[in-house]
């Protein structure tokens, strides 16, 4: 018989396709050296009692308690790692003047290593403790601290994706938070690129080095063009923010006569490897251009209700075939949950509804087809996270990294309360969904190697 690393046996939770959770039921799931999942096998399989008889009374078998049950582990596609310094403060304010007051200044604080550390460490512990398995970085714009965070991912076992932020426009940046001019931020993010790469040759999990113009407005048309250039010559990932604001928004208007998309475009910025935040005012040609590309979109719920002034269409962008993952948007966003950002996702949808031809109310005041369920923000938060990454991570499936949070709902302080033995599991699964919190992820997996426990 094949020898397996590990082997996890209990009821998982996988997204099957965006609307459909698929629910495995006392499965075994056959883990690797190399913490990929090898073989998925359920209890009518041939294979099924031999293994268990083989394996259950060596450390390497691992099954779950009573009430416990394995879901994908999250994959953040938009976290501020510095800005967890400031989560919570000053949301009532526009974008534009959050930058300016509150968060150009924070971000300026870590050319102090020491200072980067300390909250580096912290940002990346609470994210692996909420279930967060792989997170996509902005640091700021130096390169030494960037390089930290991707160490403190290295060293913790999350799949870190970080972007040294370029911000090179002397018109848009401060005096105090800036690139020293435009050759130096293409320096410093072509060495920042390969510091990182060097780092992912001794990291199980991976670590990624992320090409980041922070927004049009932070950059000149050199920067935005050289960072298009070292994407391709490199094979990186591409992230920035993306028609966020009305403010934002109008300026790129203003600058090129034309969407953030198409100017991103125009500059080798959209590709398969891709990621934009927010995108609040993509239309329909913008959308199809990210289609085309395999650009994906970063829905950040939680930020948008602050900063976008409006509700994203993310059921008709995904309609269209955008692909389309979630964001914390730390600090923009003030929880590092994506269980949250989930429940948020599904309820801003639903205040863009109108009913028209449903069941529901057709009240004239919203867009007909714009809601989303809990499944479908469940799959945002796992496979269509791991889809907009072009890794293969976010399902319990074969072929995929053992990358999971292990949900208890048996705790006595935070109970989810299902009082029926035999309750129908795909309850189960919308009770976790919307009632879960930290005391609930008991450990957290990365690559087949625990990473987080409060056992
Ligand atoms: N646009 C440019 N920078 C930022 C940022 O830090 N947060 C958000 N939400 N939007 C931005
Ligand atoms: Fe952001």
């Amino acid at each position: 018989m094949k020898k397996y690393t590990q082997i996890f046996q209990g009821t998982a939770f996988s997204s099957k396709s965006p609307k459909e959770v698929q629910i495995l039921k006392d499965y075994l799931f056959c883990i690797n050296a190399n913490g990929m999942i090898e073989k998925v096998i359920a209890p009518e399989d041939t294979d099924y009692e031999t293994l268990l008889e083989t394996y259950q009374d060596k450390e390497s078998f691992h099954r779950l308690a009573e009430g416990q049950y394995f879901f994908p582990g999250f994959i953040d596609l938009h976290v501020h790692a510095p800005q967890w310094a400031q989560s919570g403060t000053a949301l009532d304010i526009p974008l534009y003047d959050w930058l300016n007051t509150y968060t150009f200044p924070l971000e300026s604080k870590f050319s102090d290593l020491d200072f980067a550390k300390n909250v580096y460490q912290d940002v990346v512990s609470t994210l692996l403790a909420n279930g967060t398995t792989t997170a996509l970085y902005f640091a700021t714009v130096h390169k030494e601290a960037s390089l930290v965070l991707a160490e403190i991912c290295s060293k913790k076992g999350q799949r870190g994706l970080v972007g040294k932020v370029v911000m090179d426009n002397l018109e848009q940046t401060p005096e105090f938070y800036r690139d020293a001019d435009t050759q130096a931020a293409l320096i410093d993010t072509e060495e920042f690129i390969l510091a990182v790469k060097e780092l992912a040759k001794s990291t199980k999990q991976g670590v990624y080095p992320v090409v980041t113009p922070r927004f049009i407005p932070s950059c000149t048309d050199d920067a935005l063009k050289g960072l298009g250039a070292l994407a391709a010559k490199y094979d990186t990932h591409i992230q920035s923010h993306c028609s966020e604001s009305d403010w934002e928004h109008g300026y790129v208007q203003e600058r090129f006569n034309k969407n953030d998309a198409f100017a991103l475009h125009d500059f080798g910025l959209l590709s398969e490897k891709s990621v934009m935040a927010h995108c609040n005012f993509l239309n329909d040609n913008d959308a199809d251009l990210f289609v085309e590309t395999g650009t994906a979109v970063s829905h950040c719920p939680v930020s948008n209700a602050y900063f976008a002034n409006s509700v994203i269409p993310i059921a008709h962008l995904h309609s269209k075939g955008v692909e389309i993952g979630l964001g914390s948007d730390i600090s923009g966003g003030f929880s590092p949950s994506l269980f949250d950002n989930a429940r948020q996702a599904v309820i801003s949808s639903r205040m863009l509804e109108d009913g028209v031809n449903t069941s529901l109310p057709a009240d004239g005041r919203g867009v007909p087809n714009s809601r989303i369920t809990i499944n479908e923000a469940f799959y945002f938060a796992t496979a269509g996270g791991g889809e907009s990454l072009s890794l293969p991570i976010g399902r319990l499936a074969e072929n995929y990294a053992w990358d999971i949070q292990i949900i208890d709902i048996n705790l006595p302080s935070a109970r989810i309360p299902v009082f029926n033995s035999d309750e129908d599991l795909n309850d189960v699964f919308q009770k976790i969904m919307y009632l879960v919190r930290p005391e609930n992820i008991r450990e957290v997996w990365v690559q087949g190697e625990k990473v987080h426990s409060r056992a």
